[in-house]
């Protein structure tokens, strides 16, 4: 046995009782966690540590997995139907790590949306919706961004939105790899989905359907809102914007439609200080995990904005209880990335020397290969209390400031992501603009006329992508070492 596995057996063997799962929603807690806005007087104020536990927790029952229509087992519909609901989360019965983390992982994957947000059970029993939307089938054929359900008997459901859904990727040899920033072409599905509805549904109801649920994306305080054009645009102008977001980039709940963030690969999130693209959220411990989560998924739409009061309106929902969370955190903190095939070889070596050289190591730097620093978005001065408060970096990168400045998680700051695992991830940048690194190191993307090989934006139309010109005038052959060491990492 080497001493890596006698770790790892060591660990696993431990034992952690329900009384150590820390409380998440406590009001001290939920005071501290977050970055303030840029504009602080409407950084978000969240639920009440007594409103948040009265919030029904969610039943985490056994869910199955969805294959592609040509790959399903036969007769595999008629055996959901036969099965009878099986609650498999029960707290009182995780009792090493391994328990909890494997119990973190049906957390993952289970659903928080029995209806369509991306695609429904029946786009899923259709060959011709993977087709059209490039929805990404794993080899041994299932889909891993959703899961069927019984929560009644007789009654198979299709659920979604589980991390799942946004954080698993499909690689190009069929292995699903979960934390990864995910690929499923969930916006364009559900413009399909929309499309699909508009032949039926009269569209001004439609219209006021998908200006309703676009008003979440409008940032309170903020007078020259770009979000704000959703309201005046036509349908088919807001399809066609859902439809220029590529996989690997999500207009998720309170970010933005017209500017929507890269999905980030959460493996190895443990070791970075602040979360999202913004460092919005501030990540010193378990429990500040546990609280981002139920953030994102259960109560960020009860959030109030300074004086502007919730966007959408309180609604009796459902929240993650407090060890769902702590499994799911524990199951997060233990996902490695897949085997690099990409070897250290001497190009890579020459690669990392010219990186030191170039500087990129000064933000990028090793082991984790990100400071833990929040840059300052151009337009942005950090207050002086900041510097005192959070670690700022005194550089700039000067890349394309909305996102930090016109968004619901704006703290006027970008932090400096780690390039562990860029060799399995694309498309980059806080929008995903660039779909690979060879256009990421590409000067021709400063260019007003570039044509972006990643998100182009709302009208499809592309665009420069400005900023962070680190490395972009090397020779070509320093170039290339200099990717080749970054795709070893
Ligand atoms: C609808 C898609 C979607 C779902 C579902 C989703 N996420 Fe995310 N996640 C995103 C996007 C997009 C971001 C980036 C947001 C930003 O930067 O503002 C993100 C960011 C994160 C981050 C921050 C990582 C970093 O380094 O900044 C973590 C951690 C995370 N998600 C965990 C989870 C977990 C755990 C779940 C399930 C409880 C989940 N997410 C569900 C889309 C999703
Ligand atoms: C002053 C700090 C700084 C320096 C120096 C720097 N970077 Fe970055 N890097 C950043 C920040 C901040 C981002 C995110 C920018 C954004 O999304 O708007 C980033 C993004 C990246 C990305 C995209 C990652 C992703 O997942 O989308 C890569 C790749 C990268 N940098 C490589 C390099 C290399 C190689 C060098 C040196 C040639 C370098 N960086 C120098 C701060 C820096």
């Amino acid at each position: 046995m080497t001493l890596v596995v006698a770790l790892l057996l060591a660990s696993t063997a431990a034992s952690v009782n329900t009384s150590e799962v820390p409380r998440t929603w406590t009001e001290a807690a939920v005071k501290a966690f977050e970055v303030p806005l840029a504009k602080p007087l409407y950084s978000p104020v969240h639920i009440s540590e007594q409103d948040y536990y009265r919030i029904p927790t969610r039943t985490i029952y056994r869910t199955y997995p969805v294959y592609h229509p040509s790959r399903e087992p036969a007769g595999y519909q008629d055996f959901l139907k036969q099965q009878e609901p099986q609650i498999v989360f029960d707290p009182a019965k995780l009792k090493t790590s391994a328990d909890w983390i494997a119990a973190g992982e049906l957390v993952f994957n289970s659903p928080v949306s029995f209806a369509p947000v991306f695609f429904s059970a029946q786009d899923l029993r259709d060959p011709s919706f993977f087709e059209k939307t490039g929805m990404p089938v794993a080899k041994d054929g299932t889909i891993p961004f959703a899961r069927w359900v019984i929560r009644e008997k007789g009654k198979v459901e299709l659920g979604s939105m589980g991390c799942n859904t946004c954080h698993t990727r499909v690689m190009p040899d069929g292995t699903a790899v979960p934390g990864a920033q995910g690929n499923n072409p969930g916006d364009r599905q559900g413009a399909y989905m929309l499309r699909r509805a508009a032949k039926f549904a009269p569209p001004e109801k439609l219209l006021a359907q998908v200006r309703t649920f676009a008003k979440q994306f409008e940032v309170p305080g903020l007078s020259d809102d770009p979000n704000r054009a959703t309201a005046s645009m036509t349908l088919d102008e807001i399809l066609k914007a859902g439809e220029t977001i590529p996989p690997g980039v999500t207009a998720r709940s309170h970010t933005s439609m017209l500017l929507p963030p890269q999905i980030p690969d959460i493996i190895g999130v443990q070791e970075r200080k602040f979360l999202d693209h913004t460092g919005l959220v501030r990540h010193g411990s378990i429990g500040d995990l546990m609280r981002y989560s139920t953030l994102v998924q259960d109560v960020i739409g009860l959030a109030r904005y300074g004086d502007t009061p919730a966007a959408q309106p309180a609604r009796p929902g459902q929240r993650y209880s407090d060890e769902q969370l702590y499994a799911l955190a524990e199951y997060v903190y233990s996902l490695r990335p897949p085997a690099n095939p990409n070897k250290f070889d001497e190009t890579a070596v020459r690669g990392q020397k010219i990186f030191r050289r170039e500087g990129c190591n000064t933000c990028h730097t090793a082991p984790l290969y990100t400071n833990n620093k929040l840059i300052p978005a151009d337009g942005f001065e950090p207050p002086a209390d900041h510097l005192r408060y959070f670690a700022i970096s005194s550089k700039r990168v000067g890349t394309d400031p909305r996102y930090a400045l016109q968004t619901r998680k704006g703290t006027g700051y970008y932090k400096v992501p780690s390039l562990k695992g860029v060799w399995y991830r694309g498309p980059f940048e806080h929008h995903g603009s660039v779909a690979t690194l060879e256009d990421w190191f590409d000067p021709a993307r400063l260019r007003d006329d570039y044509q972006r090989t990643g998100y182009t934006g709302p009208d499809g139309q592309g665009h420069a992508v400005k900023g962070h010109e680190f490395g972009l005038n090397l020779p070509a052959e320093e170039k290339k070492a200099l990717i080749a060491f970054l795709r070893a990492l």
